[in-house]
Order: structure tokens, then C-alpha cells, then sequence
């Protein structure tokens, strides 16, 4: 697939979600949405009934990103809620090979997130049940935390299970990714990246995310494992 960009709204105008997403459209591969319940993260943002009016007026896919305790019970809705990604977080699910055949039944690609301090190797063999794999690269929450560069070694093993089992797995980023972080991230293994206050924080949106691809395709183009 090559380099995806999924810009966050969780830093963008909640009072007018549409006219942010199509401030992004153009440019932008998804629009990634964070579901926080206060519970799973101290935080609360938004659920089911802004997800769906989102899906209706979006030109964008919606790339849901569920930071909700009991993922089990609700990812479901999510995945009938019109989002094309549904991404649960392995730490709130009891059966994470259920949930993710049941996303993919319900027609959405299954992702499944990883909090910083959650190893990837416990998992390795569940990836093929996957679509996406999100290695958090702050502690989930909240927009315009720093970069934990601790996360780089996971991303580069992930990647080295998915091309030793030849999957077709998209590795997700999320958190602190921006101009100055990205090239890493994508030298390691990742993407798919989300981008918060990377993107609505500057002065032209569909430009930053101009720049973070051209960034990351470069980075992609001269690693150890994107280089063809
Ligand atoms: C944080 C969310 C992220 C957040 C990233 O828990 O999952 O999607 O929007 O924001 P930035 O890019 O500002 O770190
Ligand atoms: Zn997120």
C-alpha cells in the first residue's frame, strides 16, 4: 500500500468535525477517529452516534481508534457505525482473536492497538487474524504528548514478523508523530501514521500532511525494509 497519512481530529474544532475533515480530504488517506471512554484513558471524547454522521458526510474513510474498556461489547457497533477500520486495544479485550474475526465479518479492517509498555512477541501469532497493527508511541489519551522513541525497537519487530510470515499487515503509529519524529518511525517499520497537532495545528492542514508523506516515503524508500 505504501506510505498512509490519518490525520487526528482529536486536535481539530469539535464544533464543526465535517468542515475539518474536508480540510484534509484532498490530502489525507483516512481520517482517524479517537473514541476515549474515561475509563480505559483518563480522558472523554466521543462515540457512536457522532461516528456514524461522520462516516455519512466524510469523504475520507474512518479509521476508529477504540481507547474504550470492554472492546469485546462495543467494537461491534462500531463496525456497523459506516467506519471502514475499527481498531481495538488488546489490553481491553478478553478475546482479541474473536474480536478481530468478528470485525473482519462485519466488513471492517481489524486493527488491534498496543499501549507502549504491551511487547508485541505475545501476539505474534494472531497477527494473520489482523488488518492494521497500532503501536501507540505515547501512553493513549491525549493529543500533543512527546514521541517515546522506547517504542522504535517493537515497530522494527513487528515488521520483522509480518515480512518472516509474508502478512500483509499495515503497522499503525499514533502519538507524538510529526516532521520531526515520522522519518523514524517509517525507518522502523511503520506505515500507516496518525498525525494530530502535526496536522490541525498548522496554519494549512492538507499541507502538513503533504509534508509528513513526502517525509515518510523517503524514510520508507531508503530502509532496511520498505527499499525495493
Ligand atoms: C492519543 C490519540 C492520538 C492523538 C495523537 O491517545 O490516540 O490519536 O490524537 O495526537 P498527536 O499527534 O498530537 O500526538
Ligand atoms: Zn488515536
Amino acid at each position: 500500500m505504501g506510505v498512509q497519512i490519518s490525520p487526528s481530529i482529536l486536535s481539530a474544532d469539535f464544533t464543526d468535525l465535517a468542515r475539518e475533515v474536508a480540510r484534509v480530504a484532498p490530502r489525507a488517506d483516512w481520517v482517524h477517529v479517537d473514541v476515549m471512554d474515561n475509563h480505559f484513558v483518563p480522558n472523554l471524547t466521543l462515540g457512536l452516534p457522532v461516528v456514524r454522521r461522520l462516516a455519512a458526510v466524510s469523504d475520507l474513510p474512518l479509521d476508529v481508534h477504540l481507547m474504550i474498556e470492554d472492546a469485546d461489547r462495543w467494537a461491534p457497533d462500531y463496525a456497523e457505525s459506516g467506519a471502514r477500520s475499527v481498531t481495538f486495544h488488546v489490553e481491553a479485550s478478553a478475546a482479541p482473536v474473536r474480536l478481530a474475526r468478528t470485525l473482519r465479518g462485519l466488513g471492517v479492517r481489524a486493527g488491534m492497538a498496543l499501549r507502549p509498555a504491551t511487547p508485541v512477541e505475545p501476539y505474534a501469532e494472531m497477527l494473520p487474524e489482523l488488518d492494521m497493527l497500532l503501536l501507540m508511541t505515547v501512553e493513549p489519551g491525549f493529543g500533543g504528548q512527546r514521541f517515546l522513541d522506547l517504542v522504535l525497537p517493537k515497530i522494527r519487530a513487528a515488521r520483522t514478523l509480518a515480512k518472516s510470515h509474508e502478512l500483509d499487515l499495515w503497522i499503525q503509529v499514533d502519538g507524538g508523530v510529526a516532521t520531526e519524529t515520522i522519518e523514524r518511525c517509517a525507518d522502523a517499520g511503520a506505515d500507516v501514521f496518525v498525525a494530530g497537532s502535526a496536522v490541525y495545528a498548522a496554519d494549512d492542514p492538507g499541507e502538513a500532511v503533504a509534508g509528513l508523506r513526502a517525509k515518510a516515503e523517503a524514510a520508507t524508500a531508503s530502509s532496511w525494509w520498505g527499499a525495493t
